[in-house]
């Protein structure tokens, strides 16, 4: 592993906000006395009714996390209406799009009137506080009025990323039971549309069938291509906006009142709810977009990801507006037309935060240099990278290619249940270390243990836990409490478990080292074992299927399935297809098998445990190596897993 350390750069340090004595001094505050620290930080956001009582919090029994719980706020005048007087006329968005002759700027008074038109119609037609709104859209500004409309008016939104398929959607809209529906006629992406409407009525359809009944559907026109249309169910966004008023009050929104539920994979069974809360979320949210990123007035920044994952809750949408930055969004993907992209797109809007995934890196790195040589990028001031463990060679080519040794990185590990980042670089504070998140962000405790849950110190590597809450920490799984606290709590008693292992080295710089638990990282995309081989076993020719992870140059990580098959069926390249068409099908393109192997047997305990262990070897092509096999009840099928593996060097 790379232990080459690149210091604090001098242009960095010299405007940074923090230093590494104030990184030093704030964080021994935050962690001695985090009363005291988030009083003081807490009042970043404006309040109807300031807080009293600032944290309480257990990791243990029930968990309830609770933070500035007697305050009364409101997100979407924190990330609108308190701009206005002094800068409504600064730009708040802008929206480059898929297109790359077709951008647009909103300013924050224009975002004020969008956010409040769009509030009030979903007033009209019934949406109240605690309601929960399913947002399925494209990366159009529709999409961010959307949340912060609910946000207005105290809906509880449910983004889904419009790279689901109908039946995700479908479940997502069932499990916390929306009756109402955001969405668009079609998408653009790469040139290519997005059905987004005929997804969303096939999903409406799925849904009724279990009981769940959507009322209305608020549809944004984007491509005025031709769509199915259910008179009284559906409404035009254009139309209902102008039969609303302008103005609409933001509602008194108490501290822990829910914001949103944003769907994500976990080792077992189907997506979780997690839930954020108001006040806690914003202020996590908006003080580590701040000093992560060194936001300051005037900075134009750009995070590359979809509304639909955390990353563009916290960093597109309510990071960024809370601290009255301009944020850009992007409609398109990183190699259309070609993979100049990003970087023209960073010299058009003279962007100097950008913040992408090492994915996208990988790719681009792959496409060469001269699409990068192309552009100045002589903007930019600041690179982040987020999602999954960097490559030291993807870190070196970002700094020294596309930064030019000019910008630091900032290497941000956090999750969907984190609410924003917990393990990051702070610009002007800390020396970088290629593929290391170095060091922990203001409030937050890790520790390092072992399997058995004992406490490693100094130098080492283990199960990454967090031992006291912070207040962008997610508060429940939406519907199933239990839950919550078996899958985060139970692990290692009194820690919140994150499911990542990790390092911490001589410096104390953590290097997360990926998940130890059943859950995929796909480029960037997170997916559970257990959820596609749902989607195989729902197949009408499979009986049995196991899925593992396996290094994967672009991705990360790929996804490899064992397939077994019903009594009498025959494997072959055209079911293989079928069965990557029927997975598409079930849950997205994300999920599409890279490899299926199809497996007469699956190396099973007697007990009739999958040993996982070995099919990942297997997977690897690493199988000398498959430690004791003596525990299993057939051991042969081990023989004929290896003859048949489909990624043979
Ligand atoms: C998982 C969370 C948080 C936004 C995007 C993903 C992995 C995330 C890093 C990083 C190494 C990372 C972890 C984590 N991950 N960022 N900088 N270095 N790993 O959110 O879908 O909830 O996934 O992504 O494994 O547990 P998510």
């Amino acid at each position: 592993m790379s232990a080459k350390t690149y210091p604090v750069l001098k242009s960095a340090k010299s405007r940074a906000l923090i230093d590494n004595d104030t990184y030093q001094k704030w964080y021994r505050e935050s962690i001695e006395n985090p009363e005291r620290f988030w009083d003081k930080h807490g009042m970043r956001i404006d309040w109807f009714k300031p807080y009293t009582k600032v944290k309480n919090t257990s990791f243990n029994g029930k968990v309830p996390i609770k933070w500035f719980e007697d305050g009364i706020t409101n997100v979407s005048y924190n990330c609108i209406d308190r701009h206005l007087k002094a800068h409504g006329d600064d730009v708040a968005i802008i929206w480059e799009g898929d297109n790359p002759y077709i951008d647009k700027k909103i300013t924050y008074n224009e975002l004020y009137e969008h956010v409040c038109r769009m509030a009030n119609v979903m007033k009209k037609h019934g949406v109240k506080k605690g309601d929960r709104v399913t947002i399925y859209m494209p990366m159009i500004p529709e999409a961010a009025y959307a949340m912060l409309a609910c946000a207005r008016i105290g809906a509880i939104h449910s983004v889904v990323f419009g790279g689901f398929s109908p039946d995700a959607l479908a479940g997502r809209i069932v499990d916390c039971e929306s009756t109402f529906v955001v969405t668009c006629d079609e998408g653009v992406r790469g040139g290519k549309p997005i059905p987004l409407k005929e997804n969303t009525d096939t999903a409406i359809d799925i849904a009724a069938k279990q009981h769940v009944i959507v009322n209305k559907v608020l549809v944004v026109r984007r491509t005025g291509g031709k769509i199915g249309w259910a008179p009284g169910r559906d409404i035009w966004h254009h139309k209902e906006v102008l039969t609303v008023p302008r103005d609409c009050p933001p509602a008194r929104m108490k501290a822990e009142d829910p914001l949103f539920i944003l769907y994500t994979s976990g080792s077992t069974g189907k997506p979780k709810g997690v839930l954020h809360t108001t006040a806690g979320y914003l202020v996590y949210a908006s003080m580590t977009h701040k000093y992560v990123f060194d936001y300051q007035d005037g900075d134009i920044y750009w995070c590359t990801a979809d509304v639909g994952w955390v990353t563009g809750h916290s960093y597109i949408v309510y990071g960024p507006l809370a601290n009255r930055a301009t944020t850009l969004m992007f409609e398109g993907v990183p190699n259309f037309p070609d993979a100049g992209r990003f970087w023209e797109v960073v010299d058009k809007h003279k962007v100097n935060i950008f913040y992408t995934a090492p994915t996208a890196i990988r790719a681009l790195m792959g496409a060469g240099d001269d699409f990068v040589k192309r552009s100045g990028r002589s903007s930019l001031r600041l690179l982040g990278s987020v999602g999954e463990p960097i490559n030291p060679e993807a870190w070196e080519w970002y700094y020294n290619v596309v930064g030019e040794g000019r910008s630091p990185i900032v290497d941000t590990w956090w999750q969907t249940e984190t609410g924003g980042i917990l393990i990051t670089p702070l610009p002007g504070a800390t020396d970088l270390k290629p593929g290391s998140a170095t060091r922990p962000f203001f409030g937050i405790k890790p520790e390092l243990v072992d399997n058995e849950g004992n406490v490693l110190q100094g130098v080492a590597d283990g199960n990454l836990c967090i031992t006291d809450s912070w207040p962008g920490q997610m508060r429940t799984v939406y519907g199933d409490h239990k839950r919550f606290v078996e899958t985060y709590f139970s692990t290692y008693k009194g820690k919140y478990f994150t499911g990542d292992g990790c390092r911490r080295d001589e410096d104390g710089y953590y290097w997360i080292t990926g998940r130890v638990d059943d859950v995929l990282n796909i480029s960037g995309h997170r997916l559970g074992t257990a959820e596609i081989e749902s989607a195989l076993v729902s197949h009408h020719l499979v009986s049995e299927a196991a899925v593992v992870g396996y290094p994967h140059s672009l991705k990360g990580q790929g996804i490899y399935c064992y397939v077994s098959l019903m009594a009498g069926e025959e494997g072959n390249d055209a079911l293989r297809q079928d069965l990557v068409k029927h997975v598409r099908k079930e849950i997205g393109p994300i999920a599409t098998p890279d490899k299926i192997q199809f497996a007469p047997g699956l190396p099973k305990t007697r007990s009739g445990k999958i040993m996982r262990r070995i099919l990942r070897k297997i997977a690897e092509d690493d199988f000398g190596a498959l430690g004791d096999t003596s525990t299993l009840a057939d051991p042969a099928v081990v023989d004929d897993l290896i003859a048949n593996r489909q990624n043979k060097a």
